[in-house]
């Protein structure tokens, strides 16, 4: 049997400089003995959006600061530690380099293996740390850099079977905020003004409804929602509320038809299934509260549990990134050498291709 296993996780990736411990249980049971995060909101809000440089350059001022945070809230110095697992990819190439370079010279100093972790697999592995769900399940990532479904089977082992070919939805959420002058990021802001607004109130379109693919696609829903705004300029509070309220409608129904689809397949593969299967929702979008009674309401339809790990373990943090790392090592599948590269593009699963018009953002996850 594995003994308990401790790992010192960072995560660089985008806009959030994060440090954590977890500890892997004998059990298999897994524990977050520290988890910090810094958010770069602020540095970043002024621009709307993430700036690469800015971003690079806040991850190398407060990351060791964060891990020796992160080592003391544990009341644990670096050589306790098992491991080091960083993010090396997907994302912003400046923060990846900061991350997994300092993960490299800790590992070299501290003499422990190296995990060069994906960022897309902390997410998918997540549910397995917080309520220790088992293989096979299906996990929905939606992020302002993402938008996939993903059969996870095990550690390792993904198999993409949905992807946006165009925005990804938080890109939507952000974008259309942008175009109404709502704040960023604009997801909380849209559904805070949908709060009082008149969903029926205009009819967007929803993308790719009734495919039999599993894909998403969201630009043309940003680009009724301008022209609706130009229609009605100029616009007033409530017309702002009716617009993000119909918005946030499209979405979830859009949602209903593309998930529902991907449980049906789900059931079909694993037919012969022991128990009840789970589906897992991860991401910054996870916390809209309009898409969660959507699939909340298609998992209980299609006989799924629905899984929405804590809010501060959706959205990017480096708990998942350790249990990722922990996840490999109590396989006992290798660490990474120190010549590992950090990958500005990663896609969990290697087979599925790009598609045209996806990734244009591949930079967040
Ligand atoms: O996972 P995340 O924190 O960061 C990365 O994308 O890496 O996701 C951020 C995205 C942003 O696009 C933001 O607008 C969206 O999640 N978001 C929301 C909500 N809260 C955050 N979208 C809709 N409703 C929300 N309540
Ligand atoms: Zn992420």
């Amino acid at each position: 049997m594995t003994l308990s296993l401790t790992i010192l996780g960072i995560e660089t990736s985008c806009d959030e400089t994060a440090a954590a411990i977890v500890t892997r249980h004998a059990d298999g049971r897994g524990e977050i003995v520290s988890d910090v995060v810094l958010s770069q909101l602020d540095e970043h809000s002024v621009y709307g959006g993430v700036v690469p440089e800015i971003a690079a350059r806040a991850h190398v001022e407060a990351l060791d600061t964060l891990v020796e945070e992160a080592l003391a809230k544990a009341g644990l110095r670096l050589g306790d530690v098992d491991a080091i697992a960083a993010t090396a990819g997907p994302g912003l190439i400046g923060g990846l380099l900061v991350g997994l370079m300092t993960g490299k010279a800790l590992a070299r100093v501290a003499k422990k293996p190296l995990y060069a972790v994906n960022h897309l697999e902390g997410h998918a592995l997540t549910a397995r740390l917080t309520d220790g769900v088992s293989f096979p399940y299906l996990m929905l990532l939606v992020s302002g850099g993402h938008t996939q479904l993903v059969l996870v089977k095990g550690v390792g082992d993904y198999q993409r079977w949905g992807t946006t070919i165009d925005d990804a939805l938080g890109e939507a959420f952000d974008k259309t905020a942008k175009l109404l002058g709502l704040p960023y990021p604009g997801g909380p802001a849209v559904e805070k003004a949908a709060a009082t607004g008149d969903e029926r109130r205009f009819s967007f379109p929803r993308p790719l409804v009734g495919e039999k693919r599993l894909d998403f696609s969201f630009s043309g829903l940003k680009t009724a929602v301008r022209q609706a705004a130009e229609a009605t300029a100029p616009v007033s509070d409530q017309d702002i509320a009716d617009i993000c309220a119909s918005f946030q409608r499209a979405i979830a129904r859009t949602m209903d038809d593309r998930i529902s689809r991907g449980l049906e397949r789900f059931s079909e593969e694993f037919h012969d299934f022991d128990g009840t299967p789970a589906l897992i929702v991860a991401g910054g979008v996870a916390a809209n509260q309009a898409l969660r009674s959507t699939l909340t309401g298609l998992c209980a339809r299609h006989g799924f549990r629905f899984i929405a790990p804590p809010h501060h373990l959706c959205t990017d943090n480096a708990a998942m990134i350790a249990w990722a790392g922990l996840e490999r090592m109590a396989l006992g599948l290798p660490a990474d050498g120190l010549d590992v590269s950090p990958r500005s593009r990663w896609p969990l699963d290697e087979k599925a291709g790009a598609l045209l018009g996806s990734g244009k953002r591949g930079a967040k996850a």
